[in-house]
C-alpha cells in the first residue's frame, strides 16, 4: 500500500509564448486590485462587458470570462482572471494562494489542460522566475487530495499539464532552475502528505521504516532501522518505554544522504518525532478529536520529505536524517506515571533520568533519545520537527510553528526559509526559568512543567539533550495538518516543513 499520489502527476513546462496565444481549454491571468487586466483588444473588449462589481482583483476574486472566437492574438477558450489584492501588499505567497484557488476551480470545471501567466514585481523575492517556481508549487500542492481509499467514486477531473508562461524579459533559465527546485520541493511535500494521511492501522513504526527503505532505494540513501532488540541493546530507554505498550514495536529510523564526498565536512542532522498514533497511553486523550492524532508522526515523516527532495535534488551537502517511531498505547505493558526512565546515552558521560509525570507528554522522550544519537554524529547542526504541544496551538493557531532555538543564525535562517516557502514560524524565548519548571525531586527531569509555558518547557526539555550543538526546534503541532481546506492545501496532513527544510538546504549549499 504504497503512496499513489504520484499516480496523477501535473506535468509543468515553461513557455516564452504569449499567454493569449495559448491555444488552450483556459488560461489564468492574475491582476491587483483595480487595475485592469492588459491583454489584446478582442479580450479587453470581452472584460469591458463584465459589470464593475463582477471583477475588481481582490484578494479570492476570480472571473471566468468565454472567448467566443479564437484569434491568433487570443486563442484560448477561457480566461480565469484572479484578484491578488493590493497591489503593494502582495508577495508570493499571495500569489500561491490565488494559484491554488485557481488551480481548484480549474479541476472543478473538468480542464485539464492551462496555461498560468507567471507575472514578475512581487517585492523582494518576487522575480518572475521566483514568481514561476511559487506557481508551479501552488499548483502541485493545491492538485493532491488523499484519495488512495476511495473508490466506487467517479474519477475526479484531474489537471494534466500546465504551462507557465513567462514575461518576455524574464529570465528564462533562472525560472528553468526554480521551477525545478520548487517542483522538486512540492512533490516530496505530496509525498509526505500522503504517508501522514494514511491512519495508524496502516502506518506503524515498522510500516514507516519500509517507508523509509524504500525511499533509500530509490534515492541511493543509506538507511538503518533500529528494532526492540537492538534498542534494548543499545539502551534507548525512552523510545522503548513510550513504544512499550503497543504490539507494534518501536523503531529508530536513520537515512544518509552523501552530497560532499570529501572527509571532514560534517553533517546537517533533522530529528523527528513519529508517535504513528499518540492515544495519550495510559494518561489517555478524551476521544474528542483523537482520530487526529494519527498525524502525529507528521515531524518524521517530513524528514522524509526532506531527505527525498535533497536526494533528488542532489545538492552539496550532507544530511542525516532520524526519525523516532513508536505507537503510544495503553495496555498492560505501557509506561505508567512515576516511572523513571535512562535516555539513550550514547557517548555521553552520563544518560539523562526522566521522571514520567503523563504519558501523554510522549514526543519529548521519544526525542531525547533521537537527539543524543544524531549529537553522536557530529552534525554541524540539529533542528527537530514535532507535533509536540496543544500549548503551541493554542498560542499561534494553525498559522504558524513554534520556533525555538540555542543559536541566532539557525533562528534566522529558519525565519528566512518560512517566508520564502510561506510555511510560517515565530519564535519562543527559551530562558533559564523555563528549564527550572522541568526540573524533578527524584529524576533528571520531569516529562511535564504544568500548562504554563507548555510548548516552551516541552522545548527546555529536548535542550537538556543537545548539549553545546546549534540545534532549532519546529513545534509543528498546528501547522501539520489543516482541518479546514487553505487555498493551496486539502484538509489533512501539509506537509509542514519539507519545504522549509529544502529551502533552507538550498541556502547552506550556496555558502
Ligand atoms: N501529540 C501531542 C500534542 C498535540 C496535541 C498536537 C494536540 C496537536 C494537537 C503530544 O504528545 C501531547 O499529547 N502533548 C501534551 C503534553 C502535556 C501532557 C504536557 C499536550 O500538549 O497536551
Ligand atoms: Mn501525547
Ligand atoms: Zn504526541
Amino acid at each position: 500500500m504504497w503512496a499513489a499520489y504520484n499516480l496523477f502527476p501535473v506535468s509543468i513546462s515553461l513557455s516564452n509564448q504569449p499567454i493569449f496565444a495559448q491555444k488552450l481549454p483556459v488560461i489564468v491571468k492574475f491582476a491587483f486590485q483595480n487595475a485592469r487586466p492588459d491583454g489584446p483588444a478582442p479580450f479587453r473588449h470581452l472584460l469591458r462587458r463584465a459589470g464593475p462589481g463582477e471583477f475588481g482583483g481582490r484578494e479570492k476574486q476570480m472571473l471566468l470570462l468565454h472567448n467566443p472566437s479564437s484569434h491568433t492574438g487570443f486563442a484560448p477558450d477561457r480566461v480565469l482572471l484572479v484578484g491578488l489584492g493590493e497591489k503593494n501588499q502582495c508577495g508570493i505567497e499571495k500569489l500561491r494562494r490565488a494559484a491554488g484557488l485557481a488551480t481548484r476551480r480549474i479541476a472543478e470545471l473538468g480542464l485539464e489542460r492551462a496555461a498560468f501567466e507567471a507575472p514578475g514585481g512581487m517585492g523582494a523575492h518576487g522575480k518572475s522566475a521566483d514568481c514561476a517556481g511559487a506557481l508551479a508549487e501552488a499548483i502541485l500542492l493545491a492538485s493532491y487530495r488523499f484519495r488512495q481509499f476511495k473508490h466506487n467514486e467517479q474519477a475526479p477531473a484531474e489537471l494534466k499539464s500546465v504551462a507557465l508562461c513567462l514575461p518576455p524579459d524574464a529570465d528564462h533559465r533562472a525560472a528553468e532552475r526554480e521551477v525545478r527546485h520548487c517542483r522538486v520541493a512540492a512533490e516530496a511535500a505530496n509525498y509526505a502528505r500522503e504517508i501522514s494521511n494514511l491512519p495508524g492501522n496502516v502506518v506503524d513504526p515498522e510500516a514507516l521504516a519500509g517507508y523509509a527503505r524504500k525511499l533509500a532505494r530509490s534515492h541511493k540513501l543509506k538507511c538503518a532501522v533500529y528494532g526492540r532488540a537492538q534498542l534494548q541493546r543499545r539502551g534507548f530507554g525512552g523510545l522503548l518505554a513510550v513504544g512499550g505498550g503497543s504490539a507494534r514495536p518501536p523503531r529508530l529510523i536513520v537515512l544518509e544522504y552523501r552530497g560532499v564526498r570529501a572527509p571532514g565536512k560534517p553533517p546537517v542532522a533533522i530529528v523527528g518525532k513519529a508517535i504513528t498514533f499518540d492515544s495519550g497511553g495510559v494518561s489517555i486523550k478524551p476521544s474528542e478529536k483523537m482520530d487526529e492524532m494519527k498525524f502525529d508522526k507528521c515531524g518524521g515523516v517530513a524528514v522524509l520529505g526532506a531527505m527525498r527532495a535533497v536526494a533528488e535534488l542532489k545538492m552539496r551537502l550532507n544530511v542525516i536524517g532520524v526519525i523516532a517511531a513508536a505507537e503510544n498505547m495503553p495496555s498492560a505493558t505501557s509506561y505508567r506515571p512515576g516511572d523513571i526512565l535512562t535516555s539513550y546515552k550514547g557517548t555521553d558521560k552520563a544518560p539523562v533520568t526522566v521522571e514520567v509525570l503523563n504519558t501523554d507528554a510522549e514526543g519529548r522522550i521519544v526525542l531525547g533519545d533521537a537527539l543524543v544519537y544524531a549529537r553522536q554524529r557530529d552534525p554541524r547542526l540539529i533542528i527537530d520537527l514535532a507535533t509536540l504541544t496543544g500549548a503551541c496551538v493554542i498560542a499561534l493557531g494553525p498559522y504558524a510553528a513554534g520556533l525555538m532555538s540555542n543559536d541566532k543564525d539557525l533562528l534566522r535562517d529558519i525565519e528566512n526559509a518560512g517566508e520564502t516557502t510561506g510555511e510560517r514560524v515565530w519564535p519562543f524565548p527559551l530562558w533559564e526559568e523555563y528549564s527550572e519548571r522541568i526540573k524533578s525531586e527524584v529524576a533528571d527531569i520531569k516529562n511535564t512543567g504544568g500548562r504554563e509555558g507548555g510548548a516552551i518547557t516541552a522545548a527546555a526539555f529536548l535542550k537538556r539533550y543537545v548539549g553545546e550543538t546549534p540545534w532549532a526546534h519546529l513545534d509543528i503541532a498546528g501547522t501539520a495538518w489543516t482541518t479546514q481546506q487553505l487555498p493551496y492545501l486539502a484538509k489533512g496532513a501539509t506537509g509542514f516543513g519539507v519545504r522549509l527544510l529544502t529551502e533552507l538546504f538550498r541556502r547552506w549549499e550556496r555558502q
